[in-house]
C-alpha cells in the first residue's frame, strides 16, 4: 500500500479500490454470519464533524465497534480545530493521540492539511469538493446489483441534477472503473461550470478524462434528457445542499423543477430495468418523488446500509496494526508493575 490517507479515490488504482470492495463484501458476509473479526481491536478513530451527518457518522462509529475498536465524536465547536490553533498543529497532536482520523470539513484544504501533518491516516468524510467514502459505498451497491450478464465496466450511470460533490465523486469512481458516466444537469450547474467547486480552480473534468484514458470509460455532460437513455443506474442528489449559497433572485426550484426531477417517467426513459440511487438525505417531492424512492427499482436503502460495510473496509485497509513487540512490552509491564506494587495496587 503506497497511500496513507483516503482523501480522494484518484489517489488509488482501480485494483486497490476493487480490493477494498472485496474486503467490504467479505467483512459484510462474515458479520452477517455473526463473526466479528477483531481487526482493529483497541484502536481508536477520531471523528471530526464540521457539519451534521447521519449515515457517515453512524457508519464510522458502528464499523469501529464491529472491528473491535472505538470511535470518538468531535462535533462542531467541540475541539480546537481552526480556531487559534492551526489545522497543522491540531493534525500533529490528534495524529499522535488516535490511531486513525476522519473529518467532514467545510473546506477541502483542511482535510488535505490534516492528512499532510497527521502521522495517523486521515479519511475524508466529505468536503465541498468530493465524498470519497460515499463513492466506495456506491461502487459496492452497483457491484452487488449488476444487471444480468454485465460487469461494472459495462455499466452506465446517469446522474440527474446539480454538480454536487457526490456528482463529482461519481464521475471519479465511474471513470476509474471504465463505466459510462453522464451528468444530465442545467447549464451553470454542470461539472464543467465548477458547480459547488467554484473557487477551487480544479479542472474536475480533466481528472475524470484522464481516468477514462486508462479505463476506457466515457464522460458526458448534457442538458439533453436523451443522454440518460440506457442507463443501468439513475442517481440524484439534493438541489440545495450543505455547501450551497442560493443564487440571488433565483430559486433552485426554478432552475431544476420539473425537468430534473426523478419521476417514474424519467426512470422509464432511462430503461425499464434502471435502478435508482440517492446518497440521502433526500428532499422528497423535489429531486425525486415517492414512487421512485420507494419503488421496486430503488437501491437507496441498500446504498445507505452499504456505507457501513464499505467504511469498515476503508478502516481495515488503512488503519495501521503492528504486531506486538513482546520483549519491549514485557520490560515496560515490569516497570509499571513495580510502581503499582509500591502503591499497593
Ligand atoms: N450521504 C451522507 O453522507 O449522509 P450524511 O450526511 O447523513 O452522513
Amino acid at each position: 500500500m503506497t497511500v496513507k490517507d483516503y482523501i480522494d479515490t484518484n489517489d488509488f488504482t482501480k485494483e486497490e479500490l476493487l480490493d477494498m470492495i472485496e474486503l467490504a463484501i467479505s467483512l459484510k458476509a462474515m458479520i452477517k454470519a455473526n463473526r466479528y473479526p477483531q481487526l482493529l481491536k483497541d484502536k481508536t478513530l477520531g471523528m471530526i464533524f464540521q457539519q451534521v451527518s447521519t449515515r457517515t457518522r453512524i457508519s464510522f462509529e458502528t464499523a469501529m465497534t464491529d472491528l473491535g475498536g472505538h470511535a470518538q465524536f468531535y462535533g462542531p465547536g467541540t475541539i480546537q480545530l481552526g480556531g487559534h490553533e492551526t489545522i497543522e498543529d491540531s493534525a500533529r497532536v490528534m495524529g499522535s493521540l488516535v490511531d486513525i482520523l476522519m473529518a467532514r470539513v467545510d473546506r477541502h484544504i483542511d482535510v488535505a492539511n490534516l492528512a499532510k501533518y497527521s502521522a495517523a491516516p486521515v479519511i475524508n468524510g466529505m468536503s465541498e469538493l468530493n465524498h470519497p467514502t460515499q463513492e466506495l459505498g456506491d461502487l459496492l451497491t452497483m457491484i452487488e446489483n449488476l444487471p444480468a450478464g454485465k460487469k461494472i465496466e459495462d455499466c452506465k450511470l446517469a446522474f440527474i441534477g446539480d454538480a454536487t460533490q457526490v456528482c463529482v465523486s461519481l464521475m471519479f469512481i465511474c471513470s476509474k472503473m471504465g463505466m459510462d458516466f453522464v451528468q444530465f444537469g442545467p447549464k451553470g450547474h454542470q461539472i464543467t461550470d465548477g458547480g459547488l467547486q467554484v473557487g477551487n480552480k480544479i479542472d474536475l473534468l480533466a481528472i475524470g478524462q484522464k481516468n477514462c484514458e486508462v479505463s476506457g470509460g466515457t464522460i458526458t455532460i448534457s442538458d439533453d434528457i436523451e443522454s440518460i437513455k440506457n442507463a443501468d443506474f439513475v442517481y440524484t442528489d439534493v438541489w440545495y445542499g450543505l455547501y450551497d449559497e442560493e443564487e440571488s433572485g433565483t430559486s433552485y426550484m426554478d432552475i431544476f423543477y420539473p425537468k430534473y426531477q426523478v419521476t417514474p417517467e424519467l426512470m422509464a426513459l432511462a430503461g425499464p430495468d434502471a435502478k435508482f440511487m440517492h446518497c440521502l438525505p433526500a428532499t422528497r417531492g423535489e429531486e425525486v418523488v415517492d414512487e421512485v424512492m420507494d419503488g421496486k427499482n430503488s437501491l437507496c436503502w441498500i446504498e445507505a446500509e452499504n456505507r457501513k460495510h464499505s467504511i469498515r473496509a476503508i478502516l481495515a485497509y488503512l488503519c495501521p496494526v503492528a504486531p506486538e513487540d513482546t520483549a519491549a512490552a514485557d520490560k515496560a509491564e515490569a516497570r509499571a508493575n513495580a510502581v503499582l506494587a509500591k502503591i499497593g495496587k
